[in-house]
């Protein structure tokens, strides 16, 4: 089975060939950033903020990392997102689907818009289980052990008083995961989940109306651990683990870079 090595250069993803999915904004910039700076051949940003996503792009060269126009709720996208990539620069080694959204309104169970459900889990879960469906089947077919990561979250593992769709949809994504990790182990494909707390990021500052020093500030009392911010690098550093092989034997994981969840008083969910 191939696996690029990440040996002599000491980067840990020398060699490597990474999707990442809503790459152009937030958690998944910065995991495109550092997959680049940790020697990743070939970074391709998968995203519908075209220009966002070219900028990314161009700001770490376009010989290491390159934007694609993908809405991952179309299969047609996806599929040609994966087979683009193999057949550009040979394989998939990294899947990093992290494209997410929250609904614009509470979705309290009593005043639940199916409507918006319908739409935040056709990115969540349907877009979710469509990228781990076609970068598993390029791994399997180019026989490359790779790594597939999902973004799933503290409200994957916790109810809200708010936000029920957006819970609902990281907790199948913990089901996705689990089951995948499962399947593809004897093709040794490792398959496993970041779930981080609330963080400042483009979709967090939009969704309370705040600037990130306010966010930053609201998600505070949702952790435990004192003298540190959450920030996108951490949970990019999270991810960086999961894709490379210094997780060589972890699957089936959720790893929460939550700095031990606590239930906050005004139970947000994120
Ligand atoms: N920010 C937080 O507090 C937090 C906490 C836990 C989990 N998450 C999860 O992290 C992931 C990234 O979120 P973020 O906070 O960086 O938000 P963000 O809005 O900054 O980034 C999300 C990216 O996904 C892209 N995207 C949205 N719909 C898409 C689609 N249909 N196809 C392709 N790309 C699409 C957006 O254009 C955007 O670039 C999401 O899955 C989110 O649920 C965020």
């Amino acid at each position: 089975m191939a696996q690029s090595s990440s040996t002599s250069s000491g980067l840990r993803l020398a060699g490597k060939v990474a999707i990442v999915t809503g790459g152009a904004s937030g958690i998944g910039k910065e995991t495109v950033h550092v997959f680049a700076e940790q020697g990743a051949r070939m970074v391709v940003i998968a995203d519908i903020q075209d220009e966002l996503g070219k900028q990314v792009a161009e700001s770490i060269g376009t010989h290491r990392c390159t934007y694609i126009h993908c809405d991952v709720v179309d299969e047609d996208q996806v599929k040609n997102l994966v087979q683009s990539t193999v057949d550009a620069y040979g394989q998939v080694d990294i899947m990093f689907s992290n494209a997410g959204i929250a609904s614009p309104t509470d979705q309290t169970v009593l005043k639940f818009d199916i409507f918006q459900a319908d739409h935040l889990f056709s990115v969540n879960v349907r877009g979710m289980a469509l990228c781990v469906k076609h970068a598993a089947r390029a791994m399997v077919e180019g026989q490359v052990r790779g790594s597939i990561v999902c973004t799933a979250s503290a409200a994957g593992s916790h109810g809200s008083l708010k936000m029920t769709d957006y819970v609902m949809s990281k907790h199948a994504i913990l089901g996705l995961m689990r089951s995948a990790s499962i399947q593809l182990a004897k093709n040794g494909i490792r398959v496993n989940c970041v779930s981080p707390n609330g963080l400042a990021t483009p979709l967090t500052c939009k969704l309370l109306d705040a600037g990130p020093e306010t966010v930053d500030l609201i998600y505070s009392e949702y952790k435990r651990l004192e003298g540190v911010v959450l920030n996108t690098k951490h949970v990019a550093n999270a991810v960086l683990f999961l894709a490379s092989n210094d997780s060589d034997f972890v699957t089936g994981l959720d790893l929460h870079v939550d700095g031990y969840y606590v239930s906050g008083k005004s139970e947000l969910a994120f």
